[in-house]
């Protein structure tokens, strides 16, 4: 069996303090009215409940469930809706909450599934964005961090489901 080695790339500490900003620039960014925040299961759930936190403006949390990765590091380039929303969201602003953009193949698939739909805007907020892996263009509003082209877990990110319960992002060396 191989040994894995987590080495802290983005502290929990950092990652709050980010949070904050993003929170008080959504609140300044968008009109009167509920912002619906659609967190991307599972990797968005400890992004999604910080992020909330964070704006002041009414919202609506919704989750939705994507598969795409299966258990491996690297997209299958398959996206399929694993679990719809159980919510109407024309006329509504959205914002999809994600863990982390890579190849935006995901990302890219969810904005033209949602517009469908008819909301009044939407934007998407991502805690991580790995520019270096992008194969599909994908307008991300909201940035946490930038990051280099690591495989990262923690704060909700997972290796074939383990660490999402870390505090902290985390580099995973594989020796
Ligand atoms: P994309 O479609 O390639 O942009 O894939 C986005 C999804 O891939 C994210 O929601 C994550 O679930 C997963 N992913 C991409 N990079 C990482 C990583 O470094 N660690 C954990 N999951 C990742
Ligand atoms: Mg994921």
């Amino acid at each position: 069996m191989s040994q894995n080695n987590l080495r802290v790339l983005i502290s929990s500490e950092q990652i709050q303090a980010r949070i904050v900003e993003l929170g008080a620039q959504i609140d300044k960014d968008y009109p009167e009215g509920p912002i619906y925040l659609i967190g991307i299961l599972k990797g968005a759930y400890v992004f999604l409940a910080d992020l909330s936190r964070a704006i002041k403006r009414s919202t609506r949390i919704e989750f939705m469930a994507i598969s795409s990765y299966g258990r491996g590091k690297t997209s299958s380039g398959e996206v399929k809706v694993v679990k719809d929303l159980d919510t109407v969201i024309e006329g509504a602003d959205v914002v999809i909450v994600e863990d982390i953009v890579d190849s935006g193949v995901t990302l890219t698939y969810l904005t033209q599934l949602l517009q469908q739909r008819r909301p009044r805007s939407i934007r998407i907020a991502a805690l991580l964005d790995k520019p270096e892996r992008r194969l599909r263009p994908v307008e991300v509003a909201y940035v946490g961090f930038q990051i280099p082209d690591e495989f990262v877990v923690g704060y909700g990110l997972d290796y074939a489901d383990d660490y999402r319960n870390l505090p902290d992002v985390c580099i995973l060396e594989q020796s």
